[in-house]
């Protein structure tokens, strides 16, 4: 036990009671609803405005609320980042074409609490190099969910993601990052996607975190379009990513965001 005062970072991470840790996971089933209903919808022919109005469509039966619209200006109910997109792609009148592979990025809000989440999904078939990327993407957010438990830090998640990555060949982008997640989008801390073990806060139960590793193909650089939004890999590399809201529970992970 140390009597020394907690550090300023720690301080300021918001920790959630068990109820409202369920009030978080009903908005997070219905951002993994949602998102389950992009997969059978995302084909080619498709556009992602198409999605995007889907997906504001569902949230409105649920009597739920965009968590991007209007976010920093922010245009749109889904972000749809097609191939060298990283994130923040808005949707538009782009037509899905097979062997695309589409980042779906979304966030609701609902009784006072956010949800978050992110798939990558392939359209009709894609190249065995598609795949791997979205395979090792996803297998590197549940590596990180796995070290979501109380005896472990902050950078123990950071460093997961950044070792399964790397030693399949692909890079982290290091200029987004997760977050904390609660009765608003973006809490502390930061949850970097690469990272030294050990390092970091202590996780503690009530943490309510989203992870979210975001992976290029080639190098890790990306830069932002004129569009002042889309961010996509300097070297015109492929880009996934994936996404759940996660609680810290004395028991290890409760992923929020799984249907
Ligand atoms: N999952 C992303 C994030 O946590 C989505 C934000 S999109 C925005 O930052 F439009 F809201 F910015
Ligand atoms: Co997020």
């Amino acid at each position: 036990m140390s009597s020394l005062p907690p550090l300023p970072e720690d301080e300021r991470i918001i920790l959630k009671s068990p109820q409202e840790i369920e009030k978080m996971r009903r908005s997070n089933q219905i951002v993994a609803e949602i998102l389950a209903e992009m997969k059978t919808s995302a084909r080619p022919g498709v556009t992602t405005r198409e999605l995007d109005e889907l997906a504001e469509a569902l949230l409105a039966k649920r009597k739920a609320h965009s968590a991007f619209k209007g976010y920093n200006g922010y245009p749109a109910a889904l972000c749809t980042s097609v191939n060298e997109e990283v994130v923040h792609g808005i949707p538009s009148n782009r037509v899905l074409k097979e062997g695309d592979i589409l980042s779906l990025d979304f966030g609701a809000i609902y009784d006072g609490f956010y949800g978050d989440a992110a798939i990558t999904l392939p359209i009709g078939s894609i190249s065995t190099e598609a795949e791997q990327l979205l395979r090792v993407t996803e297998e590197a957010l549940y590596l990180a969910i796995e070290q979501v438990r109380p005896e472990n830090r902050l950078m123990d998640i950071s460093a997961a993601i950044q070792r399964h990555v790397e030693s399949h060949g692909f890079s982290v982008v290091r200029d987004f990052v997760g977050h904390g997640i609660g009765k608003h989008l973006h809490e502390k801390p930061q949850v970097p996607n690469f990272g030294i073990p050990g390092r970091g806060v202590r996780l503690k139960p009530g943490m309510t975190l989203a992870i979210e590793p975001m992976i290029n193909a080639g190098g890790c650089e990306v830069m932002i379009r004129e569009d002042g939004w889309t961010a996509v890999t300097k070297d015109r590399s492929l880009s996934a990513h994936f996404e759940h809201s996660v609680a810290v529970t004395e028991n290890g992970p409760a992923i929020l965001s799984k249907l």
